[in-house]
């Protein structure tokens, strides 16, 4: 309602969609992760959501961030008080610049997955606490980052080897089982690869210390995740005194609580006088234009594979704007 009365005046941007946040959903999120895996540091995957009062509301709860680029590390440290050691730079292929902004600022943990990127490392931060980033299982995933990154485990053995070469410290290793993870057994795969990893570090002569089991949770089987994480990281470390477990939860942490408000801006209506019409294929053919799509918000529906659940504000069951137009059926709740 009030979109419309500014756009009447004249305000440009009156009709933009925009966010709903709750924070206490991200509140309620960081109580369930603490309670369910207690022993796992969260380091909060900042792409999924860099809004500042996330970021605020999570550096106030202790948690760490998951950066990916300059920016992500540049926004989290401007919100002040978090120290660069609360930081992972957890992306395997980063520009020299990036390397050499993060040693600037004193982030050093970041990950690697292949031969160039040590040569980088060595070059731009040679005091670096590097994390072998490793492939594992990702096809019960929406979003499948094994096509992007990981080592085979194969080729794990070269890359500590060429790390001792080159004088570089690796400190532990790290997985992603996919974003939007339906089975969350995978997990418990990616942690016996874990588990071998550690083995082969100790071969190459690492002792590591850092055990980062990533992302994918989801908000429906969190518990039923945390499960079997838990049960996996007994049976494969059981002594785990020397080690810090960490993971980079994203989505869990801020799907629920962002809710996207967007103005119907504009109608496509059928040219009949009858109430509602329909193509013959079951499809309505009034067709109403929304003020965002896939090149905005909704990309989650082309790269994450999303399903938007779309729903019509109304009071007490009313709509907001009363209308004189007759109303027609659009296929949305
Ligand atoms: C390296 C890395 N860590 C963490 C995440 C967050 O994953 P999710 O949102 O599935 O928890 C992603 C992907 O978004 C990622 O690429």
């Amino acid at each position: 309602m009030n979109a419309s009365m500014m756009a009447n005046d004249g305000e440009p941007d009156a009709e933009k969609a925009f966010f709903v946040a709750d924070l206490s959903q991200v509140y309620r999120q960081h109580q369930r992760w603490v309670s369910c895996l207690p022993e796992i540091t969260p380091y909060y995957a900042v792409k999924c959501n860099p809004d500042p009062y996330v970021l605020r509301l999570l550096a106030a709860l202790g948690t760490g961030f998951d950066c990916a680029s300059n920016g992500e590390i540049s926004r989290v440290l401007s919100i002040g008080g978090v120290d660069p050691s609360r930081i992972i730079f957890a992306n395997p292929c980063k520009a020299n610049s990036f390397i050499r902004n993060a040693c600037k600022l004193g982030v050093d943990t970041m990950t690697f997955d292949n031969m160039d990127e040590l040569y980088k490392v060595a070059r731009t931060h040679p005091r670096a606490k590097l994390v072998v980033r490793i492939l594992t299982d990702d096809t019960k995933s929406l979003c499948q980052l094994g096509l992007k990154y990981g080592a085979p485990l194969v080729t794990v053995p070269a890359l500590l080897t060429k790390a001792k070469e080159l004088n570089l410290d690796v400190v532990g290793v790290s997985f992603h089982v996919g974003s939007g993870c339906y089975d969350p057994t995978v997990y418990s795969d990616a942690i016996a690869r874990a588990r071998y990893t550690f083995d082969m570090a100790k071969e190459a002569g690492f002792s590591f210390t850092l055990l980062d089991v990533g992302g994918g949770f989801e908000d429906a089987s969190f518990e039923q995740a945390a499960s079997v994480l838990k049960d996996a990281i007994e049976e494969h470390f059981p002594d785990r005194r020397n080690i810090r477990v960490i993971a980079e939860p994203g989505r869990f942490y801020v799907s629920k609580a962002f809710s996207l408000a967007a103005n119907i801006i504009a109608r496509r209506a059928p040219f009949s006088d009858s109430a509602e019409m329909t193509t013959g294929n079951d499809q309505p053919s009034v067709m109403y234009y929304i003020n965002d799509g896939v090149y905005g918000a909704f990309n989650c529906i082309l790269f994450d594979h999303q399903v938007v659940h779309p729903y019509v504000l109304s009071i007490n069951g009313s709509f907001h704007v009363p209308s004189s137009e007759p109303g027609f059926g659009s296929g949305i709740g």
